[in-house]
């Protein structure tokens, strides 16, 4: 896609974009609002590639409107701020997660379940309230309303910091809310960018952790992340071996899978937690549900003061994501590598490489 520079006032910003569905990202040029008086503007430093973005380019959830500029792990550094914002300053480390705006403005939705409730803005693929379309992290700049802004602790460097806004949150809010600790056997299915943050936190919560993968192929990885066990789910004996055997499964894989075959894992009353999004219908039966009180559950990144907390619990406990580094001309390449789960642990991109006089990484 050519440049595409629209005839309207406002910060002229550079990133990537798919012009339709499944198209190869490339570069695109547009202009963000000139900053309101609530508003922050970030000079974005890194953004990770979560599989949402791929989901979204490529319409596998259907609605998906282009161009599209994806990115919603975004950490960079204030560059400037409205007049009467207060809690953010020029130089201040931030970061944007998966929504800039939610019915919280207007009253018409609870803070702590803000990510559920009609009002939501995503940061891209959606629409502000005005019904300006919304443009993702893969760019050099955004302007967001400082209630949207989260702060990310002085001691995480950016770059491995950013998948915490997105990968790291969807994992610490159900392991924190289905009381993910001490005595609990926890399991994760799927080592990949939601699921190593989510070893890596329920490993400092002090639960139990046991990775859930396709092979052995990443185990050692798995056991220095914090796993506490490993188990190759290709082997039909791990099912057997590990029924009736978790408190709490969370499911961050974004393929279908036989749901019903990992709910006999689950003990007496645990809990299964979908946060992958595979685009297909999973067909389920009752038995292993009914066979235990066992239970089905979703849930969706967190709300922005939870995401703060998990921001300052990172801080505290050192966490930050594996991830590798790599400039923009490689993004459609990292996308093929996520979707072969070849990924170790996200693709984090650095947005210097936008620059035009940007040396290209080795
Ligand atoms: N609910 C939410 O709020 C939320 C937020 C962000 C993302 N998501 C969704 O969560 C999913 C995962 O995102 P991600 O960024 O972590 O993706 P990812 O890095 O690709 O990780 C997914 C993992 O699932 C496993 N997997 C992939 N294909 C599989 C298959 N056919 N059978 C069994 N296991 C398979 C792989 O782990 P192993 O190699 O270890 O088997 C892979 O690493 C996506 O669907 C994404 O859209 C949801
Ligand atoms: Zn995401």
């Amino acid at each position: 896609m050519t440049d595409v520079i629209e005839q309207q006032p406002g910060l002229l910003t550079k990133g990537y974009a798919a012009a339709s569905t499944g198209a190869p990202l490339t570069p695109f040029t547009f202009t963000r609002r000139e900053p309101r008086a609530d508003d922050v503007v970030i000079d974005i430093k890194y953004c990770g590639i979560c599989h949402s973005d791929i989901h979204q380019v490529r319409d596998e959830w259907g609605g998906s409107v282009f161009p599209m500029v994806p990115g919603h792990e975004i950490a960079g550094i204030v560059s400037r701020v409205g007049a009467a914002v207060t809690k953010f300053k020029t130089g201040d480390h931030v970061g944007v997660g998966c929504f800039v705006d939610s019915g919280r403005s207007d009253g018409s939705a609870t803070a702590a379940i803000e990510q559920y409730q009609p009002g939501v803005a995503f940061t891209y693929n959606s629409t502000e309230k005005d019904g300006t379309p919304t443009l993702g992290g893969y760019s050099d700049k955004i302007v967001v309303k400082e209630d949207y802004v989260l702060r990310i602790p002085e001691n995480l460097p950016l770059d491995a910091a950013a998948p915490l806004l997105c990968a790291g949150i969807t994992l610490y809010s159900p392991l924190k809310h289905w009381g993910a600790g001490p005595g609990k056997n926890v399991a994760i299915i799927g080592l990949g960018g939601l699921g190593h943050m989510g070893v890596k936190y329920a490993h400092a919560l002090g639960a139990h952790v046991t990775v859930l993968s396709q092979s052995l192929s990443k185990q050692a990885d798995g056991k220095r992340l914090g796993a506490d066990a490993y188990f190759a789910t290709s082997d039909k004996a791990t099912f057997t071996k590990l029924a009736n055997t978790f408190d709490l499964i969370i499911n961050t894989v974004s393929a279908p899978l036989d749901w019903s075959a990992y709910l006999g894992l689950l003990k007496i009353d645990g809990t299964m937690v979908v946060v992958g999004i595979p685009d297909a219908p999973i067909p389920l039966g009752a038995f292993p549900l009914v066979r235990g009180r066992r239970s089905l559950a979703g849930s969706m990144i967190g709300s922005i003061a939870e995401t703060q907390e998990m921001l300052d619990f990172s801080g505290a406990h050192n966490i930050v994501s594996d991830i590798e580094t790599i400039d923009f001309s490689y993004v459609n390449k990292a996308f093929d590598r996520v979707v072969a789960s070849d990924v170790r642990y996200r693709f984090v991109i650095d947005i210097a490489s936008l620059r035009d006089d940007a040396a290209p990484r080795p």
